[in-house]
Formats: C-alpha cells, sequence, structure tokens
C-alpha cells in the first residue's frame, strides 16, 4: 500500500476530569480558504464511506440472518414506502464493480461496514461465507490500491441478540468484543485500521429512545443502558485488539452537533445548549477520550438510572487508549429554554439528524419521540440558513469550530488523529434523459466543508482525511430510498451506477489533493 498510517501517537493518561461546555460564536466568513484554491497536506486521504445493510443487500444469502434493520422494516410505518434492505444497491454482488469506480474517482479508501449478522447470523456463531465476502472484498481493495478503512458495526445488530436484550444488556458488549476478535483472526492480516462503532448515539437513542430506527424502542431508561453498554463494548473491542495487534489503528466514530444557545447572554439558552451537547457529545467523548462520564450530565439524567449501569473497571476499559477518532458531521443546531414560536411546534422538531418522514396519506403512522432521555424544555430554532433534502441546516463553519474543539478539549493532547468519516448531504436530483445528474446543490455542499475542514486546519487541527458521505444512493434508514446521499447515482430498478458532477467533481480534489477555485475566484 502507498498509504501508510502512522500508528499510535503519544500516549497521556485520561485525567477523568470532564471539560466544562462552553459556547463559542459562529464563525464569520469569507476566511482565507473561502474562494480560492485550497491545497490539503501531503497525505491527506481522500474516501467515500457506505454501509453494510444501506448497501449490500443479499440479505438472505451466504448465510445472513435478520438484523434489527430487517425485522423493523417489516414493521407498519416504521420506515418509508415499506423499503427494505434485502436488495438495496446489491453492492454484494457488484462490489467489484464499485471499487473499480472508486479507483476511477481516485480514492484513497473505501470506509465500510461489515455486516454482524453475516458473520455472526445467530450472534454467536461465526459462518465462513459471510467473512469470505469481507475478504474477497478487502483483496480487491487492496488490488486496486484503496486503503480499507473498516467499521465493525453501523447499526445492524443481529436479531439473535435483540432477543436476548440487545443493547441495553450488558452481554452484548462481550458478544461485540467477540464478533471484533473474529472479524480479526479472518482480516487482521490486511486490514490496518478498525473502528469499533459508528455513531453509537444513533443506535442508542434513536433505537432505544426516540423509535425512530432499528430496533423501535421508546425509553429514556433503555436508551441510556444502550449507550453505556455500546460504550463498554467499544472499549472491549479496542483492548481485545490492540492485545491481538499493536500495530493496528484503532478508533471510533461519533456524530456530533455543534450546540449554539439563540442568545448567548441568557443563561437559561446557555444550560440548555450545555445539556444538549452533553447528551449528544459529550456522554460519548467524555468516556472515551477522558476516562470519566461529565459530572453535569450523571446529574440530569441521576433519575433514570443510568449510573447503575456502569460498574467499577468500566471506565478503564471504555478508555483504552484509540489513534483515531472519526468525526460524522452534517449540522449543528441553535437551542433555546423557549419556543421559537410560542405554542408552535419547534421548526426542525428536537428530532435531531433524523429528518422528517414522508409517508402516503394512508400509510400506518409509526410515532417517534425526542431521542434526548431528558428533552424537557430544549427547544430547536432555525436560524434561516439554506437546507438540504433531510431539513438539515447548511453549517459548514460549525464544522471548522468542532474539529478545533475536539482537539483543543480531547484528541490533541492525546496524539488522536482526526479523520472527517462522513459529510455530505441529501438534496432531490434531476436525472436528465442521458442519465446525468448535475448536482451543483451537492458539490457546492462539499465545497463548503472542505474548505471548512482547511480552516480548521490551518487553525491547528490534527484532520487526517475525508470521507464523503456517501459514494453511492443507498437505503437512508427509516427514510427507504427516498433521499439520495450519493456523489454516484443509483438506479434502483437496473442498479446502474451514473456518476454526478459532485463525484466527478470529487475525483479532481482527490486526483488534485486540492479543491479547485471556485468559478470566478482568484486561484
Ligand atoms: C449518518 C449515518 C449514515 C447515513 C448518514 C446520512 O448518521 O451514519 O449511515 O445515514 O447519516
Amino acid at each position: 500500500m502507498s498509504l501508510v498510517i502512522p500508528g499510535p501517537g503519544a500516549r497521556i493518561p485520561a485525567p477523568g476530569t470532564p471539560v466544562p461546555f462552553a459556547p463559542t460564536a459562529p464563525l464569520t466568513t469569507p476566511t482565507p480558504n473561502s474562494a480560492g484554491r485550497v491545497a490539503f497536506p501531503d497525505g491527506f486521504l481522500w474516501g467515500t464511506a457506505t454501509a453494510a445493510f444501506q448497501v449490500e443487500g443479499a440479505g438472505a444469502e451466504g448465510g445472513r440472518q435478520d438484523s434489527i434493520w430487517d425485522t423493523f422494516c417489516r414493521v407498519p410505518g416504521a420506515v418509508h414506502a415499506g423499503d427494505d434492505g434485502m436488495v438495496a444497491c446489491d453492492h454484494y454482488h457488484r462490489y467489484r464493480e464499485d471499487v473499480a469506480l472508486m479507483k476511477r474517482l481516485d480514492l484513497g479508501s473505501y470506509r465500510f461496514s461489515t455486516s454482524w449478522a453475516r458473520i455472526m447470523p445467530d450472534g454467536k456463531t461465526v459462518n465462513r461465507e459471510g467473512l469470505d465476502f469481507y475478504s474477497r472484498l478487502v483483496d480487491e481493495l487492496l488490488g486496486a490500491d484503496l486503503l480499507p478503512w473498516l467499521t465493525l458495526y453501523h447499526w445492524d445488530l443481529p436479531q439473535a441478540l435483540e432477543e436476548l436484550g440487545g443493547w441495553p444488556s450488558r452481554d452484548t458488549a462481550y458478544r461485540f468484543a467477540e464478533y471484533a476478535v473474529a472479524m480479526h483472526e479472518a482480516l487482521g492480516d490486511r486490514v490496518g485500521v478498525w473502528t469499533t462503532l459508528n455513531e453509537p448515539w444513533c443506535s442508542a437513542f434513536l433505537g432505544y429512545t426516540s423509535g425512530a430506527h432499528a430496533p423501535g424502542k421508546k425509553s429514556p431508561e433503555l436508551g441510556l443502558a444502550a449507550a453505556h453498554h455500546l460504550m463498554l463494548g467499544h472499549g472491549l473491542a479496542t483492548s481485545a485488539l490492540r492485545e491481538l495487534d499493536p500495530a493496528a489503528t484503532l478508533g471510533i466514530t461519533l456524530n456530533f452537533t455543534v450546540s449554539d444557545p439563540v442568545d448567548p447572554t441568557d443563561p437559561a439558552d446557555v444550560d440548555v445548549a450545555r445539556r444538549d451537547d452533553g447528551m449528544f457529545n459529550r456522554i460519548f467523548l467524555d468516556p472515551i477520550l477522558r476516562g470519566a462520564y461529565p459530572a453535569d450530565i450523571l446529574d440530569d439524567v441521576a433519575h433514570l438510572g443510568f449510573a447503575e449501569h456502569v460498574r467499577e473497571g468500566d471506565l478503564q476499559i471504555i478508555s483504552t487508549p484509540i489513534d483515531v477518532l472519526g468525526v460524522n458531521y452534517y449540522n449543528g443546531g441553535a437551542v433555546s429554554a423557549r419556543p421559537q414560536h410560542p405554542g408552535g411546534a419547534d421548526p426542525d422538531g428536537t428530532a435531531g439528524p433524523d429528518g422528517a418522514r414522508e409517508q402516503a396519506d394512508d400509510a400506518p403512522v409509526w410515532e417517534v419521540r425526542s431521542p434526548n432521555p431528558v428533552p424537557d424544555g430544549i427547544h430547536h430554532h432555525s436560524r434561516g440558513l439554506p437546507t438540504t433534502d433531510m431539513g438539515w441546516e447548511v453549517q459548514p463553519e460549525g464544522l471548522t469550530r468542532l474539529l478545533l474543539r475536539l482537539q483543543e478539549d480531547y484528541t490533541g493532547p492525546r496524539g488522536i488523529q482526526l479523520f472527517v468519516t462522513e459529510n455530505g448531504a441529501a438534496y432531490p436530483d434531476v436525472v436528465q434523459a442521458d442519465g446525468s445528474v448535475d448536482d451543483q446543490d451537492r458539490l457546492a455542499f462539499v465545497d463548503a466543508h472542505l474548505r471548512a475542514v482547511k480552516d480548521a486546519i490551518d487553525g491547528g487541527a490534527d484532520v487526517r482525511g475525508y470521507f464523503a458521505w456517501s459514494l453511492l444512493d443507498n437505503f437512508e434508514w427509516a427514510l427507504g430510498y427516498s433521499k439520495r446521499f450519493g456523489l454516484v447515482h443509483t438506479d434502483y430498478e437496473t442498479q446502474e451506477r451514473t456518476v454526478k458532477a459532485s463525484g466527478r467533481w470529487y475525483a479532481t480534489v482527490a486526483a488534485a489533493n486540492a479543491v479547485p477555485a471556485r468559478p470566478g475566484a482568484e486561484e
């Protein structure tokens, strides 16, 4: 491989002293990176990301059995138009074509996830055929000089384990570590980068508190129990992998918000932003990187039994040193103690990055609640920024602030590298008669966020790579196939892939290791 990611950085013990929340003001543009050509540091890694359930299909092939998402897709009204993952992008059969496509796009790495339900369909017995698929995929990537960036868990728990209690059950954390070891035994000779979990916030709080995601449970207590056991699973897997493979690059991917108080001079708004930040960001950052849950959040959830799940020694396991922190960023939010329109619903609800569900009028209604276990009095306000097809505000400067904060408060002192492991946008693409998609909106979104990443690098953040979400249009969870995030268009009838304008542009960025000047701007 031509790409080498340096091994573990400097290690310092986690001090266990949480960093208090401090609001920052939105950055004003333009910055020096706003318009001209922006070159990235040598060796910057350019990739795209997908997830097993969203692209693979082959739902009942190769010994695979149901994951919680297969089950959830069968719940009337839970998923847009009753869509499911049985075929998806048929990546299971078309992975060679997809790897060749990435190669043509000049990419350096593919971030994919492995399906636990394919590897251990009953939650405990290894299925050789499942391993073989990923072995073939990894060989194909290496043959194309693409770095395999493997994520062990992107939300698709084997249904068999959900039936034993799922993530709210402590045992699941141990099963996860066993699965990590089985994967490493099969692929450790060829895969050097291992991510334990993708976005535990979504697994815990969309899955077990809001009910918007599989398994569709709606309980603050279950969400919190799941959150701790996801953390424990991360720690157990990280320490097992570290022991097996000291040279491996290990990490986790978290999704972040940037919580801005609507009125930074109003202590009530600042406190709401603190709570929002705590339940979204710090509840995962602090145990992993500082060896302690944030004291303010422990207080906020004390009545929900969270602390009872945290046993002696757990935090030491959870804070096993990592090498990289994956950062998924779509948008931040402005929050207040007061509703924006008194008496009315908040403009973007309280659901965070789940988007509004559009269903046919006669479709059964699947009610969801807030993913925040303690949502009372937190009101999200619209800032009038442009929004994507998910209804998410387009806020690139939030990514700069996020990366700088992570660097300063969490990763920098520990020598941990940052990678943006997801960023991208859904827009209602228009397919021309010749099959082309001129998605200037998505192109502008990625352009703006890459400039924001460079602003953070210039400010001292150790960001080593960027993965666009997503390579292909795919199954967007509860929103089914109704939202398109791909740099490549997927025709779900024919499975034909067509590179969009954004994908062609991204290929030039990867090839040049630079974002070209915006039209009309000076070089
Ligand atoms: C993230 C998920 C990813 C995709 C994007 C749009 O939260 O990790 O699978 O759904 O959102």
